[in-house]
Order: structure tokens, then sequence, then C-alpha cells
């Protein structure tokens, strides 16, 4: 029953391809180009722990061409649950579980909004041809850094590893707790908790453009290179996530004091002045 029913239909189907295809050359390119960067960015979150697009087989298959290769429909139902269309004996999915060690990819919550972005995205590259898409470094979630890129982050937020543009150091302006021996500028905010704050989702753009009316001025004509704010994403990340749970803090601490004996001084002062006033 099940494939008389998948015989008969891409026949009557198949005639429909080469309009569709038409229509959606005509229709895409616009929606098509932004799509696929909405897409990318998906992909490098949501799918590219198990997969490339190009760059070969991974913990699942290498996605270029996926959508020539299948059907979109079917593309479809496997992505919403893997589980679901091998657990029902199709033989295509059947073949890549065991051709990937019966690793089971997990059901995939997607919008069908966000399917549309992936699809533009995997057409896009196979347009473009293989080794196209290499994953843009600063979708790369920032949580997920290495303690190299992490470090490379810190020199970067420091100045001792000039930026490539020749944009200013951002310590200059900005502090992050445990940075340096006296701490960043303080004409910008701290930064220690900016990640905590603003998320994956605010950072990103943030770093991307870092057009806030004080530092627009400075990085519109020196932007950072997409490596750098993946780094500096991913020390504000680190440096959110070190600051949560409270730590001794050599500069805290010295500043604690300094505090400490400035109100005791002036404590000193107070008392000393009424002590005098007191005193016949
Ligand atoms: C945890 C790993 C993992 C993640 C995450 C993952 N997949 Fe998969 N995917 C696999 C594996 C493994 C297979 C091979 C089939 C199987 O064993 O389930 C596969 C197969 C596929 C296939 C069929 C490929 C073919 O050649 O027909 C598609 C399409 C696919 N994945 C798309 C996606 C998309 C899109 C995402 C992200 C939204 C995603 N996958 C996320 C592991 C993963
Ligand atoms: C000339 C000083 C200056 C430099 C240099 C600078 N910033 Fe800023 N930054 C600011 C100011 C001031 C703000 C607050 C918004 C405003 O008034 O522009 C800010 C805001 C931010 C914010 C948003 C923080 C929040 O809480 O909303 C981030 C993130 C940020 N800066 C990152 C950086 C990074 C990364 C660098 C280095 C590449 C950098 N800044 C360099 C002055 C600076």
């Amino acid at each position: 029953m099940r494939t008389h029913a998948q015989e008969g239909r891409p026949r009557g189907a198949r005639g429909l391809v080469p309009v569709i295809q038409l229509l959606a050359v005509l229709v895409a390119p616009a929606a098509g180009a932004q799509g696929a960067t909405q897409g990318a960015t998906l992909f490098t979150q949501r799918c590219a722990t198990c997969h490339t697009v190009g760059e070969g087989d991974r913990v699942g298959p290498d996605l270029h061409g996926v959508l020539e290769r299948r059907e979109e429909a079917w593309v479809t139902r496997f992505i919403t649950s893997p589980g679901a269309v091998i657990d029902a004996g199709d033989p295509v999915a059947t073949a890549l579980l065991e051709q990937f060690n019966g690793i089971r990819m997990p059901d995939q919550q997607l919008t069908p909004e966000e399917r549309t972005a992936l699809y533009a995205f995997f057409r896009d590259c196979t347009q473009k041809g293989k080794g196209a898409c290499k994953p843009s470094p600063a979708a790369k979630m920032g949580t997920d850094a290495t303690a190299e890129e992490i470090a490379r982050g810190r020199r970067l937020f420091e100045g001792t590893e000039p930026l490539a543009k020749g944009g200013p150091a951002c310590f200059g302006c900005h502090d992050v707790r445990g940075v340096g021996v006296a701490g960043g500028g303080t004409l910008g905010p701290n930064l220690t908790f900016a990640f905590a704050r603003m998320g994956e989702r605010g950072m990103r753009p943030a770093l991307a453009k870092l057009d806030t009316p004080m530092m627009g001025a400075l990085y519109a004509k020196a932007p950072l290179e997409e490596e750098e704010q993946y780094a500096l994403k991913a020390f504000l990340a680190d440096a959110s996530r070190d600051g949560s749970k409270p730590r001794p803090d050599r500069d805290f601490f010295y500043l604690g004091l300094v505090g400490t004996l400035a109100v005791l001084g002036f404590m000193g002062v107070a008392f000393g002045a009424t002590a005098k006033r007191g005193q016949p």
C-alpha cells in the first residue's frame, strides 16, 4: 500500500517540478538571499555540531546537495522526527542509521519559516558549489569556545593583540572583572556580566556593529573581523560565567581594603573632631 502511494505520487508531481522550479527561480532572488543568511545562522546553531555542508561527513552525513538527492517533503518529514521515519521502516533512513553507526538524529523543533530559511541556505550552497558554505565564525555560540579562543578574546580586549582593522582596544573604555592590574576604563559600562545580560542573541549583533552613539564613531571605519567578534564574544561569555559564582577577586579585595581604610580614616577624623569638640 505505502509503496503504491509513494510510486504513484511522484509520477503526477514530476510534471509539476519544472514549473515549480521556474517559479522558485522567479520568486526567490530577493527573499532567498536573506533567507539563506538566516538559514546559515540556524545551521550553525542547530545542525553544525553533527553536519557540514560540503566539508564531509561528521556525526551525520554531509548535507551538501541534500535537496537534490532527496525530495523536500522527505527531508521535512525526516528532520521533524527522524526517529518516527526510522521506526516506520523508511529504507533511506534505515540505511543512513546503519551507515552512521546507529546514532539517531534528535528531533528538530523548527517553525516552517526556519525550515524555509534552512532550505534556502542549502540551495544557495549547492548553487555556489562545494566548499562555499563554511560556517560563519561569528555565528558560533559564545559558550562553545575553546580555551584558546577565550584567551585570544582576552588579548584583543586588553589590547595586547591589536585589532586587525586598527580599532581601539575595548579595555580603554570597559572593565571586565579580573582583567589588568588596575582594571579597564570606565567611560563605557562594565562588561563582566554583559553576556549574561544580553545573551547570545543580543551580543552577536552588538559586536558585529558596535554602533552605539559612543562606539559607532570609532568602529564604523574599523569594524571587528568575524574571528575577532567571535573571540571577544567567547571571552565575555566566559567572564560572565566565571563571575557568576562569587570568587575571591584580588582587585575587589584591594578596593575593599582601600575603601575600608578610607571609611575608618573618615570616622577617625569625625570621631576626633567630635571628641575634641566634646572636650571642655
Ligand atoms: C546530534 C547530531 C545531529 C544533529 C544536531 C542534527 N543531525 Fe541531521 N543527522 C544526524 C545523523 C546521525 C543522521 C543520519 C541518520 C540517523 O542516523 O539518524 C542525520 C541525517 C540527516 C539528514 C538526512 C541526510 C541525507 O543524506 O538524506 C538530514 C536532511 C538532516 N540530518 C538534517 C539536519 C538538520 C537540518 C539539522 C539541524 C536543524 C540536523 N540534521 C541536526 C545527526 C544530527
Ligand atoms: C571610546 C570608548 C569605548 C570603546 C573603545 C569601546 N566601547 Fe563599548 N561602549 C562604550 C560606551 C560609552 C557604551 C554605552 C553605550 C554608548 O553610550 O555608546 C558601550 C557599550 C558597549 C556594549 C553594550 C553594553 C550594554 O550593557 O549594553 C558592548 C557589548 C560593548 N560596548 C562592547 C565593546 C567592545 C567589545 C569593545 C572593543 C572592541 C568596545 N566596546 C570598545 C564605549 C566604548
